[in-house]
């Protein structure tokens, strides 16, 4: 069977209902939460007490997705929290192999994204020291914008990449994924799946998610 993994953003709940909003989403494989500080990305969301108080009352793992600057230095303390994955920018951290180091003693998974327009060339020589890594199908800031394509390829690169090491790296995709654009991201070599907009617009959450597990595996 294909591997397939969906990871709900939180960043679509209600953010006055969040514990309300877990339990919506209980037939995802982790939850993922979406920090912004309006320096990085300009949008502004949640921060590490909210991060921790998520983490004691989810059933779910937590897979936090950093979009902030200073990830160097505030990026440990998410796995310290109990994240099961820390997800930095390349853009945004001066040390990555020191960062993802710095996870992984944490506890944590080390993960490190790339916007859209970054390419993963530069840092194939330290995909051993991650444990995922997260290729933006979307400009990292919002919810509900729309699939980009140009993304494709570099998805597959990634994944070639990623045989090539031998080692069991995830390749996630977040943004615009929909039953309508999932399918192209699985082909292109993506197993773990974001989706906002997609699962919290849905009236049924927890059935939104089995439609789109459904889709990549038949
Ligand atoms: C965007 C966030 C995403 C966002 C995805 O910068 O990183 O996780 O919640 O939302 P959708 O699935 O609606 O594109
Ligand atoms: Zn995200």
């Amino acid at each position: 069977m294909t591997d397939c993994r969906i990871h709900p953003s939180i960043l679509s709940a209600d953010f006055a209902n969040l514990e309300a909003e877990l339990r919506r989403i209980h037939t995802a494989d982790a939850v993922h939460v979406d920090v912004m500080d309006n320096h990085f990305v300009p949008n502004l969301t949640l921060g590490l007490p909210i991060v921790q108080r998520l983490q004691q009352v989810s059933d779910l793992p937590l897979d936090v997705h950093l979009m902030i600057e200073d990830v160097d230095r505030w990026g440990p303390g998410f796995a310290e929290a109990g994240a099961q994955s820390v997800t930095f920018h390349a853009e945004a951290s001066n040390a990555p192999v020191k960062l993802a180091r710095d996870l992984r003693s944490s506890g944590a998974r080390a993960a490190m994204a790339l916007r859209p327009a970054t390419p993963i060339e530069p840092y194939l020589d330290m995909l051993p020291e991650l444990d995922m890594v997260l290729i933006m199908t979307v400009e990292p800031g919002f919810g509900g914008q729309s699939f980009l394509d140009i993304t494709l390829p570099k998805i597959r690169r990634t994944r070639a990449a990623i045989e090539g090491t031998g080692l069991p790296i995830a390749l996630q995709v977040d943004g615009g994924i929909s039953r309508d654009t999932i399918l192209r991201a699985a082909e292109a070599g993506a197993d773990v799946f974001v989706a906002g907009s997609a699962v919290y617009g849905a009236d049924e959450p927890a059935a939104a998610i089995d439609t789109l597990r459904n889709v990549v595996t038949g």
